[in-house]
């Protein structure tokens, strides 16, 4: 089966016609992190570039993205780039230290910091969209390519905090103590995303997702006020034209019913939750990700199979359904099983 897209067609278009809530013989495969330090071809790129530079340079970035393209056979590439270049683009000086993580020197902390952010300025991201292009050339329609950008409460928590934070302190003061700087700050991502979500959409994704790591941070009422009132922004600003857009959120399916309101086309969400529950919950035409505990990819192959059985079984019958992890693959996950897994998922069939 083909779809036509505004950029080719496609020769394997199961995960659109997933997102689109459309039946499939199978779920579609791809894996948040698919493209990182658990397979050794990665570091034999890592160790001669820093990440930033893998993310710049648009041949690069294309060879890290096509990695599980060839190497698992996934039936989806996701863009080799990160969701804090908005971030960086916005005046916040980032770098990524080998087991510090993301850091950004610069952390943005009053009024005056947040009124420094600057928001025009999609232009310092069209190395993005020159990447999204090569990678095009090199799929040739033979899988759809998902573009993504970081929610901008997760983008947010990064810039105030200044780096990984555990529990949001920071972030959760400034929310509490001064919520109209979180807003100002929030107001100006929201703008830039959908600048650079359009962007990607121009220069040829097939998807998008969105990725609201860590509101499970957030209580109800503050996920309502600072994450999916903006979410909502940024999904009604795309120029959609046939691309899907997920949702994605760490533990934060319990927000799944505003997450849907906010007017994606899939909901995805972490293994805490009952797949098939939030699927019967939301309304018809969402479809779901997710959501195999990934550190099952830890476990003997019986297990994995078996695992991935169960969720496929729970899930029969449902048109609208993109396996993915609950959340990334970590690097010290064995290659051979996560390979392993992909070829569990190709070889399933709902009606054999
Ligand atoms: O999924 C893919 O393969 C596509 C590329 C991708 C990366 N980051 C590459 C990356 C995507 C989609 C992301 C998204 C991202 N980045 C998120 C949202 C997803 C999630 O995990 O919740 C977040 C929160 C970030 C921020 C970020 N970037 C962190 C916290 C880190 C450090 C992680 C760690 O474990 O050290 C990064 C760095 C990063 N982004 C790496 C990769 C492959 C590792 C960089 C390295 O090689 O050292």
């Amino acid at each position: 089966m083909t779809t036509t897209t505004k950029t080719k067609q496609l020769k394997n278009d199961l995960l659109i016609r997933a997102a689109f809530s459309q039946p499939n013989d199978r779920p579609p495969v791809w894996m948040m992190r698919q493209a990182g330090r658990f397979m050794k071809e990665y570091w034999e790129i890592k160790n001669r570039y820093s990440f930033l530079e893998m993310c710049k340079t648009p041949e690069i970035a294309a060879d890290v993205t096509m990695l599980p393209v060839d190497l698992l056979g996934i039936d989806a590439a996701i863009l080799f780039s990160d969701i804090l270049v908005t971030g960086e683009a916005m005046g916040g000086l980032l770098s990524f230290e080998q087991g510090v993580g993301p850091r950004f020197a610069n952390p943005v902390r009053t009024l005056a910091d947040a009124e420094a952010l600057e928001v025009d300025v999609v232009d310092k991201l069209q190395y993005v969209a020159d990447a999204i292009k090569v990678v095009q050339q090199r799929l040739d329609g033979s899988i759809p390519l998902i573009g993504f950008a970081g929610a901008p409460f997760t983008v947010l928590s990064y810039l105030v905090e200044g780096g990984s934070s555990k529990d949001f302190k920071r972030t959760k003061l400034m929310l509490n103590n001064e919520p109209e700087v979180a807003h100002l700050i929030l107001d100006k991502i929201t703008t830039l995303t959908i600048d650079y979500l359009n962007m990607q959409i121009d220069a040829g994704v097939n998807a998008l997702q969105l990725f609201d790591s860590w509101a499970n941070a957030l209580s109800w009422s503050d996920y309502e006020e600072f994450s999916h009132r903006y979410n909502k922004r940024i999904i009604a600003g795309l120029k959609r034209e046939g691309v899907p857009i997920i949702s994605f959120g760490k533990g934060s399916s319990v927000f799944a019913p505003l997450m849907a309101e906010s007017g994606p086309d899939v909901v995805s969400v972490d293994w805490n939750a009952d797949l098939r529950r939030i699927k019967d919950s939301l309304p018809a035409g969402i479809a779901v990700q997710g959501n195999l505990d990934p550190f099952v990819m830890y476990a003997d192959k019986p297990v994995i199979r078996r695992k991935i059985h169960e969720l496929f079984e729970r899930m029969r019958g449902v048109d609208g359904y993109i396996f993915n992890l609950g959340h990334g693959i970590s690097p010290d996950m064995p290659f051979d099983n996560v390979k392993y897994a992909v070829e569990v998922i190709k070889e399933y069939s709902y009606t054999k």
